[in-house]
């Protein structure tokens, strides 16, 4: 199938389907795919749309396997489908259950002061694991909110599975960096013994977004700021720490959209994400703006997703992806993400 013809057959379905289908994508698909989407958000806002489409029967969504996931359990009454079942997230891989459990026993035989957060991009054991415990979900758009809420119920956080994410927020917070643990699953008791966990308010698991880190470094702020006086700097907050604190500015993508949104016309801006998406703000605001990418980084998965895998997706949806998530794990995993959506 040529793109050509994958396109004219999305523009046939979606005319057949009309309001019973909603394609929904997120801000790192490719122009192409965009083209066809009815939405497009960070993860927050594409969850939020997920559990208010009122008519659509069947969502397609473009993005990777948790984010379909999350809109599943979110529209439990529609049928989910993802148009490259093997679109993962290396990060949402990188808390496995049994290591987590074994955390868990430990820590809370310390002490039962604490709350169990989980980044959106994480497994749907992950997210039910939250729910059973009282936790939460986050994403990079509400993670201070969560946190913030958190710390009113409990003395501490456990956080899983994004390092960067979750010291940027808790430093952002002011906590200070003697109070933030790291528990590594591949060493005894994660490394940490008692007066590290007691003392600690926040504890990170050792995971991180392969995309976003290490590869957006320190030096590339510097580098831009000297090729460029005056630039304005942004990154996501699944960036090295440092990296952030160099940086004029942390945010979702949908943050750095609105950031960028926000500047003065003329200005020069460097974005840190993945370079879909900052190609395409380039393009949108190139008779305002000077937008760079802070270094070109590309997620392999997201980009799984193309034109001709929607085609023929909607051509037979029997044949196509549904997005299943088995009952109990998707009641408990229901509990954390929907406690995030009344949050913010
Ligand atoms: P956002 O929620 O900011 O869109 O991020 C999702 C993601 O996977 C970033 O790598
Ligand atoms: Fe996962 Fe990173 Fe890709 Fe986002 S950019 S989907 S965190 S691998």
């Amino acid at each position: 199938m040529t793109t050509d013809e994958a396109k004219e057959i999305i523009r046939q379905k979606k005319t057949t389907f009309g309001k019973r289908l909603v394609i929904l994508g997120h801000h790192y698909q490719s122009d192409k795919v965009v083209e066809f989407c009815d939405y497009i958000g960070d993860s927050l806002e594409l969850a939020r749309k997920a559990s208010a489409i009122a008519d659509a029967e069947v969502i397609v969504f473009c993005g990777v396997y948790f984010m379909a996931e999350t809109a599943s359990i979110l529209a439990s009454d529609k049928a989910v489908y993802i148009p490259d079942a093997k679109a993962g997230c290396p990060l949402a891989d990188m808390a496995e259950p049994k290591d987590v459990e074994n955390a868990w026993g430990i820590i809370t035989d310390i002490t039962r002061s604490i709350t169990p957060i989980t980044y959106v991009n994480s497994s749907v054991e992950m997210k039910a694991f939250c729910g059973r415990n009282s936790g939460v979900v986050c994403t990079s758009g509400n993670a201070a909110r969560v946190f913030e809420w958190a710390f009113k119920r409990t003395d501490k956080i456990i956080f899983f599975p994004d390092k960067n994410l979750g010291r940027n927020t808790a430093v952002s917070m002011g906590i200070p960096e003697d109070m933030i643990a790291q528990w590594d699953p591949s060493r005894k008791g994660g490394g940490l013994d008692e007066e590290a966990i007691a003392k600690a308010k926040v504890i990170l698991w050792n995971g991180w977004c392969p995309v976003h880190w290490p590869g957006l470094d320190p030096s590339d702020v510097g580098m831009v700021r000297k090729k460029y006086p005056g630039i304005k700097v942004i990154v996501h907050p699944e960036a090295d720490p440092k990296t952030v604190e160099l940086s004029d500015a942390k945010g979702s993508t949908a943050q750095i959209l609105n950031y960028v949104r926000s500047l003065p016309k003329g200005t020069g801006v460097a974005i840190g994400t993945e370079f879909n998406m900052v190609d395409r703000v380039r393009a949108d605001f190139s008779r305002a703006l000077n937008v760079i990418p802070l270094k070109k980084v590309f997620c392999d998965d997201m980009a799984r997703i193309t034109v001709e895998k929607i085609a023929l997706t909607l051509s037979d949806l029997d044949k196509a992806h549904r997005v299943k998530v088995p009952d109990k794990i998707a009641t408990d995993a229901k509990i954390a993400l929907e406690a995030m959506l009344e949050i913010s």
